[in-house]
C-alpha cells in the first residue's frame, strides 16, 4: 500500500495528479486474480510509459539540467517492470513482490528526483520575476 500524502507534491499540479494515479494503480496490483494482476500490471506499464513522456516535455520545455539522467531513470525502470512482468507470466516472482520494488522505486524517484524539477521551476520563476521587476525599474525609477 503507498499512501499519498503533501510530502510527493512537487508543486506541479499535472505531474502531481499523475502521481496519484500512479500510486492508484499500484495499489491495485496485488487484488484480485492473477489473470486481473497481469492487466493491472499491464495497465501501470502504459500509464508509467505515458507518465514519464509528460515529465520528459517538461525537463526539456524547462531547459532542465538533468534532463539526461533523469531519462536513463525512466527508461531503466520501464525495462525493468517489463521483465518483471515477464517473470510473473513464467511464475518466477511474485506479484507481493513486484509492487514492493515498484512502490519503493516510485516513492525514492518522487522524493529525490522529481522534486528536484519542481524546484527547479520555482526558481526559475523567481529569476524571470525579479529580471522583469528590474528591467521595469529602468522605466519607473
Ligand atoms: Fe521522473
Amino acid at each position: 500500500m503507498i499512501m499519498w500524502s503533501e510530502k510527493y507534491r512537487i508543486g506541479i499540479d499535472i505531474i502531481d495528479y499523475q502521481h496519484r494515479q500512479l500510486f492508484n494503480l499500484i495499489n491495485r496490483l496485488s487484488k484480485g486474480k492473477t489473470e486481473n494482476q497481469i492487466e493491472v500490471l499491464k495497465e501501470l506499464v502504459e500509464y508509467v510509459k505515458f507518465h514519464f513522456s509528460a515529465e520528459e516535455k517538461i525537463m526539456k520545455k524547462l531547459i532542465y539540467p538533468n534532463y539526461i539522467s533523469h531519462k536513463n531513470q525512466h527508461e531503466n525502470f520501464k525495462k525493468k517492470i517489463l521483465r518483471f512482468l515477464m517473470k510473473y507470466k513464467r511464475g518466477n516472482l511474485s506479484m507481493l513482490e513486484i509492487q514492493s520494488y515498484i512502490e519503493d522505486w516510485i516513492s525514492n524517484h518522487i522524493l529525490y528526483e522529481d522534486m528536484k524539477i519542481g524546484k527547479f521551476l520555482s526558481g526559475k520563476e523567481i529569476q524571470n520575476f525579479s529580471r522583469s521587476l528590474f528591467l521595469l525599474s529602468f522605466f519607473f525609477p
